[in-house]
């Protein structure tokens, strides 16, 4: 099974009738729009489901910083690599936020790292794809970080208060992301055929990647129907996945890139962009932990905590010490 299938305390919607005094209280504030804060009563299948999708997106910001810091050195002007160094460290900012957003509802954070190293938790199946050239920081940009801004948008105005408020900042942080990939792609599209070359290949390889990042199609999300219920999720995966399908036809248009899908064509009926079937069984193998990259990924997270160890030993040595200095000042 690729989903940890999170308890939420019902197998099917339940309707308000057959909801409790506090489960209803608590719907009721939803469908009004109230924000829940950490204090708030709220059922333990809400607490966990967002503990599951906070903790998972915190780690898909940490994770993340490890396909693009690798061209960090490789950067081709000093300018390019000052941005690029911003935009990885604004991905350990956000991914902080976030475990700061999901402590809230009682979960340790060193829980969650370890969630994470055994291989319980998720991260976003998009990091588990190599960066072969300095395209696909471009590619990255524009089409990874253009994806989680349609996916994130959204989750400003999500239910739970701590999540939705980290989420404001972070949408900022992710347009200058997008843009800064974006010019990258003009760059190299209005450069030598070599580079347009390049531009395209890169285009060619995180395409199907990013409408994957949406998740399982609507009839395969296992979590959607409640999400969408607690106000969690405010739109479908689906929903999001052709949002930036239609976004991004006319920005490839104008870099003069094609979009590697023969079956891409515009739906006048519809007014929207059908596009061609996505390799499913592929999207389940990355989350299976057998992408390209899965084990990579993995070990670099798991060696700089080890490596990390001396340093969270120093912070505790030091804060025993204050502590001991000031119980001793007061005696
Ligand atoms: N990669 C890995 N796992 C995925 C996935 C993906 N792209 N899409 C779905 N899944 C997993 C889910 O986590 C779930 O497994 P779980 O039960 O073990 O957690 C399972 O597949 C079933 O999918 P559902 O659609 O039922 O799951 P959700 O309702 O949670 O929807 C989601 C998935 C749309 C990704 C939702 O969790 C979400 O909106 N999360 C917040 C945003 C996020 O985490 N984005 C990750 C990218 S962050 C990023 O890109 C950083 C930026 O700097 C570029």
């Amino acid at each position: 099974m690729y989903a940890q299938l999170v308890e939420t305390g019902s197998t099917r919607l339940r309707k308000l009738d057959e909801l409790s005094g506090d489960e209803r209280r608590f719907q009721e504030r939803i469908d009004a729009g109230i924000k829940i804060e950490p204090k708030d009563w709220m059922p333990e299948g809400y607490r966990k489901t967002l503990i599951r999708q906070i903790s998972q997106h915190a780690h898909s910001e940490i994770v993340g910083q490890l396909p693009e810091g690798n061209w960090i050195t490789r950067a081709p002007t000093l300018k390019r690599k000052a941005i690029l160094l911003a935009k990885v460290q604004d991905e350990a900012g956000h991914g902080l936020y976030l475990y700061s957003a999901a402590e809230t509802l009682g979960v340790s954070r060193d829980q969650m790292i370890d969630d994470l190293h055994s291989g319980k938790a998720k991260y976003s199946s998009i990091f588990n794809y190599p960066t072969l050239s300095w395209a696909d920081i471009g590619a990255i940009g524009w089409l990874v970080d253009g994806s989680a801004i349609v996916n994130q948008i959204p989750l400003c105005r999500c239910s739970y208060g701590p999540y939705a408020r980290a989420m404001v900042r972070v949408c900022k942080e992710e347009s200058f992301h997008q843009r800064q990939g974006f010019d990258i792609m003009m760059a190299l599209c209005r450069g030598t055929p070599e580079q347009k070359a390049m531009a395209q290949d890169a285009l060619n390889r995180w395409w199907w990647p990013c409408l994957m990042m949406f998740g399982p199609s609507d009839a395969e999300s296992v979590n959607s129907a409640q999400s969408a219920q607690w106000g969690i999720k405010l739109f479908s995966n689906d929903e999001l996945r052709q949002k930036m399908v239609d976004q991004t036809v006319p920005q490839a248009e104008y870099l003069g890139l094609t979009i590697p899908d023969p079956d891409l064509k515009w739906n006048e009926e519809k007014g929207h962009y059908d596009y061609g079937a996505i390799e499913w069984a592929e999207f389940y193998n990355v989350v299976k932990g057998n992408g390209p990259c899965n084990r990579d990924r993995l070990k670099a997270r798991v060696d700089a905590h080890e490596n990390g160890a001396w340093f969270r030993d120093a912070l505790l040595a030091y804060a025993d010490k204050q502590a001991q200095r000031s119980t001793a000042a007061a005696a």
